[in-house]
């Protein structure tokens, strides 16, 4: 089984980081000096994918900017000796061809991905939602494309998560436990109430799907009520056979699709960075001292770092 497309849905809205995703997309967020969306497209070339399809919306040209040439900037950034800046961003041309789709109304992630259906054939594809960074030894995508193969069936990453979170998450209902991290799902309820949870098993957002999707996506997409459900299309695809299975991926999972979280990613990014961690590490033990900005207003920070 070989997978090397990815659909990274990226039309959303993005009201809960309103309003900075007025104008701006949430996955050009800065994650170190990065936008968030190459950390995706970083952990997809390193598993061998290298077509990927972003369905994208209004004011999302900030994405396509970001994976293209600039000429003039390669120039001066060469006449300086300074190319390395520009090192990751040249590789990924290189190697990775890019498709925009365009989704002209936000109706739901099912339809999202439905909207690649004509750039997919008979065969297993990923899904990445860029929302979702996951920092591992072993990239997330390369763990759910090994039991992919190993199962001969699709994937979903999950993660557990705690009762009061449930109702935030598509939760997978489990039909079998097959190693410790290994699941074999049964069905998926979105957003249950804690109490209706069939598990702690939260979707997060990495998949292996077979192309079979698609026809699940049409067949339910007449009977779907408001936004089309990537969770119901998957529930459709396995009562016509296609075993579905849920891996506990092995990484710290970052969700910035809200402030909270991308602070969570930067800081904690850093802290696991070679350059970064010391400066970050000095800042946080000297913020809550009595010399510290925080009690001293006339306290320059650039100072402290
Ligand atoms: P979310 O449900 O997190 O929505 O979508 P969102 O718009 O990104 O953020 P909020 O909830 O309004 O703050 C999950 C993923 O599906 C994509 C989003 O871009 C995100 O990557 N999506 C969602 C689409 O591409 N199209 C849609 O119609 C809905």
């Amino acid at each position: 089984m070989d997978v090397t497309k990815a659909i990274i849905p990226a039309a959303g809205l993005g009201t809960r980081f309103l309003p900075y995703t007025k104008a701006i997309p949430k996955e050009m967020l800065p994650l170190l000096n990065k936008p968030a969306i190459q950390y995706i497209i970083e952990e997809g070339l390193s598993a061998e994918i290298n077509n990927f399809l972003v369905i994208t919306g209004k004011n999302k040209d900030a994405i396509a900017n970001h994976f293209d040439a600039h000429p003039e900037l390669e120039t001066f950034l060469k006449e300086r000796n300074k190319s390395e800046l520009m090192a990751s961003t040249e590789k990924i041309l290189r190697s990775t061809y890019f498709t925009y789709i365009r989704q002209s109304e936000p109706l739901g992630l099912g339809h999202a991905i439905w909207l690649a259906r004509h750039a997919i054939g008979k065969e297993y594809f990923s899904i990445f939602l860029p929302d979702d960074i996951i920092i591992s030894k072993v990239p997330a995508i390369t763990q759910l494309i090994k039991i992919a193969r190993q199962e001969k069936g699709s994937v979903i990453a999950v993660q557990e998560v705690s009762p009061d979170s449930v109702s935030s998450y598509g939760i997978v209902g489990i039909k079998k436990q097959i190693t410790p991290n290994l699941f074999q799902v049964s069905h998926l309820v979105e957003k249950p109430h804690p109490k209706d949870a069939p598990s702690n098993l939260a979707i997060i957002g990495r998949y292996v799907l077979s192309s079979k999707i698609f026809t699940s996506l049409q067949d339910i997409s007449g009977y779907a009520m408001g936004e089309l459900q990537l969770t119901d299309a998957i529930s459709h695809m396995m009562k016509n056979n296609e075993k579905v299975f849920a891996f506990k991926v092995q990484g710290v999972r970052y969700d910035i699709g809200t402030p909270i979280g991308w602070m969570k990613a930067v800081i904690g990014m850093a802290l696991q960075d070679p350059y970064y961690a010391p400066h970050i590490k000095k800042f946080i033990a000297s913020i809550d001292t009595p010399e510290s900005f925080l009690y001293n207003s006339s306290k320059n920070i650039e100072h402290q770092l």
